[in-house]
Order: C-alpha cells, then sequence, then structure tokens
C-alpha cells in the first residue's frame, strides 16, 4: 500500500501525537474547573482517538517493514484486543456505582502497572540489535520500567483490597517496615548493576529478582497506609501509573505514551501533594508508606455522653426559620444517592430566601473531587458550593448545619484530640454553627474509624436514617 510506505507518513503520525499531546493538556486544564470540565473531557477523548488512529497507521506501517507479520493479521490482532477491552471497559463503566469509582479506579492503575512490566520484559527478549551507550540507557529504562510498574501494579492491587472493604483498611505494622523498604531500594540498586553490563538474555535472572522485590514493595507500601490516608495513595498510586505508561513510551520508543505518562505522573504528583496539605500530611511520609505514624488505627474509646435525636419535621420547621444553612454532605450521600432531594431541598430554601451554601472537604467521600461530581450532576449552582476553607471561618454566623453522611470531614477529634489516628487533618468547623444536624443510619465510626465527639455536641441532634429518605421527609414537610 503506498499509503503505508508514504516517506511523509511519519511526519503526519509525529503532527497527529503532537495534536493529541496538546489536546491531553487542554484537557487536563479543562478538568480543573466544575465549568470547563465538560469540555476538558472532550478534548481527552477526542486526543484518545487521534492517539488510536495514528499508533494504527504506525503499527500498519511498521508491519510493512522487515519480517513482520501481514498488514492484515496485525490489524486483525489488535482489533480484536481493542473489542475485548473496550467490550469489558464499557460494560464497566456502565454498572459501576459512584461509590465503586475508587476501586474501579485503583484496579485500572494496576493495568498500567502490569503493562508496563510486561513491556519491559517484551522489550528487554525482543531488542538485541543495540549496541554500546544505546544498549545501557535502553536497560536503564526497562529495568526503571518494571520495577515503577511492578510496584504500581502491587499497589494498586492492595489499594483495590483496601477501597473495596475486601481487606482491612488496618495499616499494617511489621516491626522495622522502613528498613524493609530500605533494604528492598538497595537490593534492586545492586541488581540493576548486576544487570546493565550483562550480556544476552542472562539479564533475566537480575531482572526477575527486582520484579519480586519490586512487587513485594509495592504490596508493603500501600498496606502499612492506614484507612484516612488512603485518598493520598489513590492519587500517588495514580501518579506512579504516569510514571510506569511514561517508561514504557521510552521502553517502545514512543513519544506520546512519554508526553501522556509525563502528564499523568506529574499531575497525580501535584494531586497528592495537594491532598497531603489538605490533610496536614508530609509528603515524604505517605510515600515511604506511613513513615513517621506510630500505626495507630483508632481512637481512645471515651465516653462522650449521650446524643440526642431530631425527626425531620422539627428539621423541616428549623429551616425554614433559618436565614443561613450550611450543607456539608460526605460519603453517606454518596451512598444514599441522596444528591437529588439535596438539591431539591436547597432550591426550595433558597425560593424562600434562605441563604443556602455547600461546604466541601477535600477528602470527602472516596474520590477527589467526589462530592463535587455529585452535586454538578444534580445540577446545584456551582456558586453555592465552597471549598472548606472558604467557609470554614463562616460557621459562627450559620444558624444551621446539616451533616449528609459525613463523618470524619466534621470531626472534632482531630483537632482536639492530639492521639487520634486523624489529628492535625483540618476539619469543617460545623460545631461553631448555632444547630448541627447529622443525617446517618447509626452511631458507626467514619472511614477512619474514629468516634466522632461532634454528636455528643449540645447543638448537636441525630437524624437517623437513610439520607436521601430524610432529606425527602424535610422536603415534604417544607411543602
Ligand atoms: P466517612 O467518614 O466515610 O463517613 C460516612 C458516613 O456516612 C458514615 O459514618 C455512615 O454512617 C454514613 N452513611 C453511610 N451510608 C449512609 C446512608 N445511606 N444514609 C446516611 N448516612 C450514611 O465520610 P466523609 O466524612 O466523607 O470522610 C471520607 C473518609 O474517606 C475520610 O476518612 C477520607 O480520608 C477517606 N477517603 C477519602 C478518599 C477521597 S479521595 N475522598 C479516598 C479514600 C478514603 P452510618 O453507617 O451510621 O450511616
Amino acid at each position: 500500500m503506498d499509503f503505508l510506505t508514504s516517506p511523509l507518513l511519519p511526519g503526519l503520525i509525529q503532527a497527529a501525537y503532537i495534536g493529541a499531546a496538546i489536546l491531553f493538556i487542554l484537557a487536563l486544564a479543562g478538568l480543573s474547573k466544575h465549568e470547563t470540565a465538560r469540555r476538558g473531557n472532550t478534548f481527552g477523548m477526542t486526543g484518545m482517538a487521534l492517539a488510536l488512529g495514528a499508533t494504527l497507521v504506525l503499527a500498519a506501517r511498521n508491519s510493512q517493514y522487515g519480517d513482520q507479520r501481514p498488514l492484515l493479521v496485525t490489524l486483525g490482532l489488535i482489533a480484536a484486543a481493542m473489542a475485548v477491552g473496550a467490550a469489558i471497559g464499557a460494560r464497566r463503566a456502565r454498572t459501576v456505582e459512584m461509590t465503586g469509582m475508587p476501586e474501579l479506579v485503583a484496579m485500572l492503575h494496576s493495568f498500567v502497572g502490569l503493562a508496563a512490566v510486561l513491556v519491559g520484559f517484551n522489550s528487554y527478549l525482543a531488542e538485541d540489535h543495540l549496541e554500546g551507550s544505546l544498549a545501557t540507557i535502553h536497560d536503564v529504562e526497562v529495568f526503571l520500567g518494571v520495577f515503577i510498574g511492578a510496584v504500581t501494579f502491587t499497589g494498586s492491587i492492595v489499594a483495590y483490597l483496601k477501597l473495596s472493604a475486601k481487606m482491612k483498611s488496618t495499616p499494617l505494622a511489621l516491626p522495622g517496615r522502613h528498613l524493609l523498604n530500605l533494604a528492598i531500594l538497595i537490593a534492586s540498586a545492586l541488581l540493576l548493576a548486576w544487570f546493565v553490563p550483562v550480556d544476552g538474555n542472562l539479564g533475566l535472572v537480575p531482572l526477575i529478582a527486582m520484579t519480586v522485590l519490586a512487587l513485594v514493595l509495592g504490596f508493603h507500601l500501600v498496606a502499612a497506609i492506614g484507612g484516612g490516608d488512603m485518598p493520598v495513595v489513590v492519587s500517588m498510586l495514580n501518579s506512579y501509573s504516569g510514571w510506569a505508561a511514561a517508561a514504557a513510551g521510552f521502553m517502545l520508543s514512543n513519544d506520546l505514551l512519554i508526553i501522556v505518562g509525563s502528564l499523568v505522573g506529574s499531575s497525580g504528583a501535584i494531586l497528592s501533594y495537594i491532598m497531603c496539605k489538605a490533610m496536614n500530611r508530609s509528603f515524604v511520609s505517605v510515600i515511604a508508606g506511613g513513615f513517621g505514624s506510630d500505626g495507630a488505627v483508632s481512637g481512645e474509646a471515651r465516653d462522650y455522653g449521650d446524643h440526642r435525636e431530631v425527626q425531620a419535621d422539627e428539621v423541616a420547621e428549623l429551616l425554614a426559620d433559618a436565614k443561613s444553612v450550611v450543607i456539608t454532605p460526605g460519603y453517606g450521600m454518596a451512598v444514599a444517592q441522596a444528591q437529588y432531594p439535596v438539591a431539591e431541598l436547597t432550591k426550595k430554601l433558597r425560593d424562600k430566601g434562605v441563604d443556602v451554601r455547600f461546604g466541601i472537604h477535600p477528602v470527602a467521600g472516596r474520590l477527589p473531587g467526589h462530592m463535587n461530581v455529585l452535586l454538578a450532576e444534580a445540577k446545584v449552582p456551582y456558586d453555592i458550593v465552597l471549598e472548606m476553607d472558604e467557609i470554614n471561618g463562616d460557621f459562627a454566623g450559620t444558624d444551621v448545619v446539616l451533616v449528609i453522611g459525613a463523618n470524619d470531614t466534621v470531626n472534632p477529634a482531630a483537632l482536639e484530640e492530639p492521639g487520634s489516628p486523624i489529628a492535625g487533618m483540618p476539619v469543617l468547623e460545623v460545631w461553631h454553627a448555632k444547630d448541627v444536624i447529622v443525617f446517618k443510619r447509626s452511631m458507626a465510626t467514619g472511614y477512619a474509624g474514629v468516634q466522632n465527639p461532634l454528636f455528643f455536641k449540645d447543638n448537636s441532634r441525630m437524624l437517623f436514617g437513610d439520607a436521601k429518605e430524610r432529606v425527602d421527609d424535610i422536603v415534604r414537610a417544607l411543602g
């Protein structure tokens, strides 16, 4: 086929790759704001379609040279792999609950890690024509790619198991665990020194040995991180998966994969940093797997006194008399799918002249931006949805706070109890408001397993039951 052997084709493929890379950058920029997120997604999808198209043409072109397999076989194999992947992906995307997104994302990160390991081994076994410094550079790329990929693979599987409650979120606190991590890093460096100068397939021995060590390291790093710090782990693994993809790009000499991997890697790293700052955790300590923490998992069982209950019609009266209301949603709103009645309640109150705003904690729910997505889905206006820092100073002047399915993110123990596993994490200081209504089904603890003294404060009352049903009751009572 003339088109495939045309000397212009490599340039066109590079141009398509540059176009795709620009679209990915625009996608990331768009995704940083509510208002432009949809447009960002469209840029991302267009970029991915362009990248896939260009890669297919590249694969077809390569099959025209050397002793590669026939064009139709190459395209047939790619089409079959894409069809299987697309069918599974489309089915999962359609069926996944919003509450199941974090574990799905963790699972997807593990695939990127596994792909980098497989590409690394394949690239090592297939490349025998490189010599001198080029061979050394390629060996280092393979070694680092497999290392990052293996850490990402097992780390993401542990994150998946913890997020889906198939494994306890309690941190695994092995004695000398930091020394174990350090020993694995040193052993891997020594294996690299063995691997690079070895000729032929003999390098497989240090490569396989390092892979096993990296798999153990990935497992151990994430297993050592406790429930409350899991948000940082999710974004950190996101970053690792980006670096693993970039490493695969180096191994395959694919510029687009290098660019996209670096974009994902650095945006994940920036997100991890923002999360760490929001949770008042040190970046290094989280990356090192609970470094500096003593592995505490639950606060002291204290007697905070009795809690008081309230009924939906009493809350409706309180709201009707209020001038200002702040709603602080959490994971329970996602579980109950209460965002739609919450949006209806907001509209009703605003129509009556009540000033209603939302306070969003950076780690509320189970995904970065989880609450923002739910509220946007229910068409709550963006301008009344405020970040924790923007609203924390306003609670003292607020009449009623509705805590809808939030727990850890409104827990005063984070500020008042230095020994608590969530100590130091900034929280929404809802207890400064005149009245606080907590929507939940029981007195159970939140994700971090810490009892919440907010529930026992004089100005707090519990509205028990499913959040969606209770908000529906209030909407009905308001008439
Ligand atoms: P959580 O501390 O997880 O508490 C959620 C509360 O919702 C629970 O106490 C639960 O109490 C209640 N609930 C569950 N289903 C409900 C329903 N159908 N109706 C009413 N209430 C319901 O929530 P949060 O304040 O959003 O905190 C998030 C936690 O997750 C933090 O510890 C954070 O570190 C962690 N985390 C966050 C992320 C990200 S990136 N956001 C990722 C991983 C982990 P009942 O069972 O009594 O109803």
